[in-house]
């Protein structure tokens, strides 16, 4: 974890881009999995990415005065509970590690938000994220109102805090950079070890173990998302996640899988023969999505706009539908009808950083957003051909699709997960070694 000197930083910067008010920002609830079994507890990323702290029923409200503040509300520390459930800092001991202002029990929350709010003129908050909040909060703010005759007001404004938030987490730092290059290592030695493992008559979940365990070995706290371990035609639907089939000889395996370490995703998709050798047809289309995502890479640099990297692709993709009979026509045509979204019915990236699908926004002013230094975002175009009339049998089943992870530096890309085989040449010898 980064030092509290890191995100204390990044409270003062949020606060000077409010100029004045309150924010309010909660992290996750703990979720119920079955009876009182808990899924693995997660913060909320916004929380994060301002406190470093990584308890439940915890939050940050920060007053954008003159005198700026930061408060955090977490619970108490609690011997009891410390001796079931673990550590807790406590209000004292998170001001201490975290660098907060100010600290409160979570239990003086409601009585102290309505005081921290009354007068202000804006409340920056994320409504409509979480109902609970939300109810809770109005409760706040019809407190404040009941009292206009006394002269207390409520925030007159409620603004999404998450718009300016959004844009500073778009731009990573040296060392969330670092971070992320750094679960992108974890993840391409899981890729090559899921690739040694793989031999037909394995069962998908057992390749899956392969990563989890590289992934965790290596520190990482979790998987990023669910791992998607498909093989043949299983690659053809986009999220699968049951991973309990049995892997065929002569079938591709695609394996999308990355890992989370320190709050930061990986995003890694490979596809491979689970023979170790490619089929005719297998390396066709292969072969295609490989150029495609090339093309794409290229235009992974400043100047490009979001959708330069998606049009290049497409282009590469169409061109290459027309050639093997999958599309007719001309790609013009082809481009125009969307006819390639048989076989092609994704976009070709996403923004990544705390969450895999990370925020940040496409468009700016009615157009496509810009690329510039510091942005990171995945590069994964692909091809699923499900068996239908028209379409030429040898690519029935064929799902394929090649992701990296890009920053984008001062000249152009920077792919940190460069280092997972997806030549031809070097995926078969991986394979046979
Ligand atoms: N693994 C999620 C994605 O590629 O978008
Ligand atoms: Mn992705
Ligand atoms: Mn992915």
């Amino acid at each position: 974890m980064f030092e509290a000197s890191v995100f204390r930083q990044r409270r003062l910067q949020l606060m000077q881009s409010m100029g004045s008010g309150v924010a309010l920002i909660p992290t996750a609830h703990e979720a119920l999995r079955n009876r009182d079994s808990h899924f693995p507890y997660r913060f909320d990323s916004y929380f994060y990415y301002l406190t470093g702290f990584q308890e439940p029923e915890a939050v940050l409200l920060l007053v954008a005065d003159a005198q700026p503040k930061s408060i955090l509300f977490c619970r108490d520390k609690d011997m009891e509970r410390e001796i079931w459930d673990g550590f807790r800092h406590g209000p004292a001991g998170a001001v201490e590690r975290f660098g907060f202002d100010e600290a409160y029990s979570i239990a003086q929350l409601d009585e102290m938000a309505s005081k921290l709010l009354a007068n202000q003129p804006k409340l920056y908050y994320a409504l409509g994220q979480d109902q609970a909040w939300d109810a809770r909060v109005t409760a706040w703010l019809n407190h404040l109102r009941a009292q206009g005759r006394s002269g207390i007001s409520a925030p007159a404004e409620i603004c999404d805090v998450r718009t300016l938030l959004d844009e500073m987490r778009l731009f990573k730092s040296p060392e969330e950079l670092d971070t992320m290059r750094r679960a992108a290592k974890i993840s391409t030695g899981a890729h090559i070890n899921a690739m040694r493992a793989t031999r037909p008559g394995k069962m998908e979940y057992e390749i899956e173990a392969e990563l989890l365990h590289e992934f965790r070995r290596h520190g990482s706290q979790a998987p990023a998302y669910s791992s998607i371990v498909a093989g043949g035609a299983n690659a053809c639907v986009l999220h699968y996640v049951v991973n309990n089939a049995r892997l065929r000889d002569g079938d591709l395996l695609l394996i999308d899988a990355g890992c989370e370490l320190d709050g930061y995703a990986s995003d890694i998709t490979r596809t491979f023969p689970v023979n170790g050798k490619f089929s005719g047809p297998q390396k066709d289309l292969y072969e295609l999505v490989l150029a495609a995502q090339a093309a794409a890479i290229d235009k992974v640099r400043p100047g490009s706009h979001w959708n330069q990297p998606h049009e290049a692709a497409l282009e590469v993709l169409v061109r290459g539908f027309i050639d093997f009979g999958l599309c007719q026509g001309t790609p013009e045509a082809v481009l125009e009808s969307g006819d390639y979204r048989r076989f092609y019915m994704h976009r070709t990236g996403h923004w990544l950083g705390l969450d895999v699908h990370d925020v940040g926004e496409y468009k700016h002013d009615g157009g496509w957003r810009q690329l510039q230094p510091g942005m990171t975002l995945t590069v994964e175009p692909g091809c699923y051909v499900r068996p239908a009339d028209g379409v030429p049998k040898q690519f029935w089943d064929i799902g394929i699709r090649i992701e990296d992870d890009a920053v984008v530096t001062a000249t152009g890309c920077e792919i940190i997960t460069a280092a997972a085989p997806k030549m031809i040449g070097e995926i078969e010898a991986v394979m046979t070694c």
